[in-house]
């Protein structure tokens, strides 16, 4: 357990009523950072590896808050700062580094008698043994480095020898420590970054919103984020991290237990599971244990570790160029069986997307019966040979649906592909079907397939700010029958409204109210409010800036390709949904029913403006302020000077602003004038 800083105000109960940046010195300034620093450190770790949070989460963002304030203010950056967690400026390409010691692999195994003569080999050398037992996690190996008690780098496994420098990206999960409280001076460590499941789903979930494709599971999902060069892509990616292994220290270590004490005495997360074991049956009764529990952990594992525990013995065991002869992998079975193909089907799933399935002879995956099995698109159909009628080997891979991954015996060889067709229609709707690259989608918003996840996205903040109709009421409306095209929203019924589950007449008038007030919308978010495939808050704004609604249904693959940002993909996205009839009657209706969509260049309203700060805005944090007003092309700048526009003077402002908008005969605005000039525009 780590120990929280000593006389640090920011640690219980933190006072965050702060004087403004302005009136405080820069002495006082760096005493403040440094003790913000240590307390958000303390507070992550808290957080994220002993999930025993010390602050409520709004004090958390205060502080956050404030030490980025102070760092911006008074120059004071460092790579090392929690702030940095949010990612840091994109890089052009990942470096490539040696790492202190070779990362080796696993010798592994799937058959118990195999694990026993691993165990037997080690017995002849060294003796009677304790292993450590621990979950393999399917995850990403990373080394990372700590020098002088900070954070130096994160490099991925590579070739062992040397990997791909990934620092940015590793400082963005909230369970790394940046800095160590009484560590060795020379340590390096090892462990598996991976990606939650239920962030997983999350993930996949937003991807399927903003029209990208899915990650296939976990470890791929992870995996590809560790390797992105923008780290402020990382950060909003859910990527936690186990570290099982200390690669090079100074400390005297023993044992494997020594070292796990090491590594959770310093702040590292360190996985419950681990445990000493007395032989090798223990090591199986575990595996045994933990395939059973698989499903209900957190993250996947495919197997076990096996590690002895003491160092001394290691030593004598030694390593081989690849593996090392004290440690061995029991892996699970891979979730795999045969069965035959009764019929092939074509399944439309929330995203639009037509997905051929194989309907099968029913076969049991350890204990889970499965009766249907992903193609996942025509082209994989053709080039495995898969129809109606052949036998074919399934497998499932984590948390994701089983799919076919061969064709093993054929009864009918001269049957093969070439069958198989996608159509030319939707098989729910009829509505038109559009190829894009190896995959097809239905046009129709409005198809009962897709139709409760376009109505949450068309409810949804950014888009017409609909509030109470989340994925439950977005599955009520449509079971109930209430709610067949978008449109039938604005012609919802308070007394239907009030007849559902859960639902008052409370809550039927409060979501009458939210239509109401939603009519009024401007163009470019009522255009990504429809939900177009690769249509997302920015380029919806860019097309509403380029056309007007008229034109935008009629606009050719061509016009559309003049838009900034629209590449031939999204040209024949937007131009193949305002080609579906469907769509420009929901449009249509939507309008009837009174959505007024007014076209107007948001965003650019503040363009060419540079304004300055001092004091607060009440209801506003400084980065909020910044933001917001970013987001509308204004600049805004921590200092004043012949450049700025506006000085706002807040709440408890400071003098020396106000004394340079002075001399530099800049326009102070108060904060009823701000409201007025700058706020209302927005
Ligand atoms: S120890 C020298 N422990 O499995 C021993 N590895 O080849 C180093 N893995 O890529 C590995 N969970 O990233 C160890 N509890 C665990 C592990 C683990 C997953 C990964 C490791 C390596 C692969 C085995």
């Amino acid at each position: 357990m780590v120990e929280a800083p000593e006389d640090n105000p920011y640690v219980r109960d933190p006072d965050t009523s702060f004087a403004p940046v302005e009136e405080i010195e820069e002495e006082t300034a760096r005493e403040q950072v440094r003790d913000l620093r240590a307390a958000i450190e303390y507070h992550d770790y808290r957080y994220y590896v002993v999930n025993d949070p010390v602050v409520a989460d709004r004090t958390y963002d205060a502080l956050f808050d404030r030490l980025a304030e102070l760092e911006e203010a008074f120059d004071l950056h460092d790579e090392n700062s929690p702030t940095r967690r949010v990612g840091g400026e994109p890089l052009d390409e990942l470096e490539t580094v040696a790492h202190v010691a070779p990362l080796l692999s696993l010798q592994s195994a799937g058959d118990a008698d195999e694990i026993r003569a691993f165990d037997r080999r080690i017995r002849e050398t060294v003796g009677e043994v304790t292993y450590s037992a621990e979950p393999k996690f399917d995850g990403f190996s990373v080394e990372v480095v700590y020098e002088d008690s900070a954070f130096e780098r994160a490099v991925t496994r590579g070739d062992g020898q040397e990997g791909e420098d990934v620092s940015a990206n590793v400082r963005t999960i909230g369970s790394v420590p940046l800095h160590l409280d009484g560590a060795p001076d020379v340590l390096a460590v090892r462990g598996e970054v991976y990606m939650p499941r239920s962030g997983f789903v999350d993930l996949n979930e937003r991807r399927m919103e903003r029209g990208e494709e899915p990650f296939a599971n976990p470890r791929n999902a992870a995996a590809g984020t560790v390797r992105l060069l923008d780290p402020s892509t990382v950060a909003d990616r859910p990527l936690d991290v186990f570290f099982y292994d200390v690669i090079e220290t100074s400390a005297d270590l023993d044992s494997q237990r020594e070292a796990f004490d090491l590594l959770r005495g310093l702040g590292f997360r360190v996985n419950d599971e681990t445990t000493d074991v007395g032989d090798v049956e223990a090591v199986i009764d575990y595996r045994d244990r933990l395939m059973a529990e698989r499903d209900d952990l957190e993250y996947e594992i495919d197997g076990v570790v096996a590690k002895v525990v003491d160092f001394a013995k290691r030593e004598r065991l030694g390593s081989t160029a690849r593996h090392p002869r004290w440690a061995f992998a029991y892996k699970f079975p891979p979730r795999t069986g045969e069965t035959a193909v009764e019929r092939i089907v074509v399944q439309v799933g929330r995203t639009g997307k037509l997905t051929p399935v194989a309907l099968l002879d029913p076969v049991d995956l350890q204990g889970v019966t499965i009766s249907r099995a992903t193609l996942h698109n025509a082209a994989q159909v053709d080039d495995l040979g898969v129809h109606e009628g052949a036998t074919v080997r399934i497998e499932r891979a984590g948390d994701v649906i089983p799919e076919v991954v061969e064709v093993v015996a054929d009864a009918d060889a001269d049957r093969a592909a070439g069958d198989f067709a996608m159509p030319d229609t939707c098989p729910v709707c009829d509505g038109d079907v559009v190829r894009e690259g190896e995959h097809h989608y239905c046009t129709n918003a409005s198809c009962p397939a897709q139709l409760r996840r376009s109505l949450q996205h068309f409810c949804s903040r950014d888009a017409m700010d609909i509030e109470g109709v989340g994925a439950a009421a977005a599955d009520q409306l449509v079971e109930a029958g209430l709610v067949e095209s978008l449109a039938d929203l604005y012609t919802l019924d308070a007394a239907d409204l009030a007849a559902l589950d859960g639902w008052g007449e409370r809550s039927a008038e409060n979501l009458l109210a939210e239509l109401e007030a939603s009519k009024a919308v401007d163009l470019g978010t009522f255009v990504y409010a429809l939900g177009i495939r690769h249509v997302g808050t920015e380029r919806a704004r860019a097309l509403a800036a380029a056309f007007s609604l008229d034109e935008l249904l009629d606009a050719s693959v061509e016009a559309l390709r003049d838009v900034e940002d629209v590449g031939p993909e999204v040209a024949a996205s937007v131009a193949s949904y305002f080609d579906t009839e469907a769509n420009v009657e929901t449009v249509e209706r939507l309008l009837e029913a009174g959505v007024d969509p007014e076209r107007r260049d948001r965003d650019d309203e503040l363009d060419g403006l540079t304004v300055v700060f001092t004091g607060s805005v009440p209801g506003y944090t400084r980065s909020e302020l910044t933001e917001l007003l970013e987001t509308h092309g204004a600049n805004v700048t921590s200092s004043v000077s012949g450049a700025t526009d506006y000085l706002v003077v807040g709440e408890n402002p400071g003098q020396r602003k106000r004394e340079r908008a002075d001399e530099e005969g800049v326009e102070t605005l108060g904060l009823a004038a701000f409201e007025e000039r700058i706020l209302s525009r927005l």
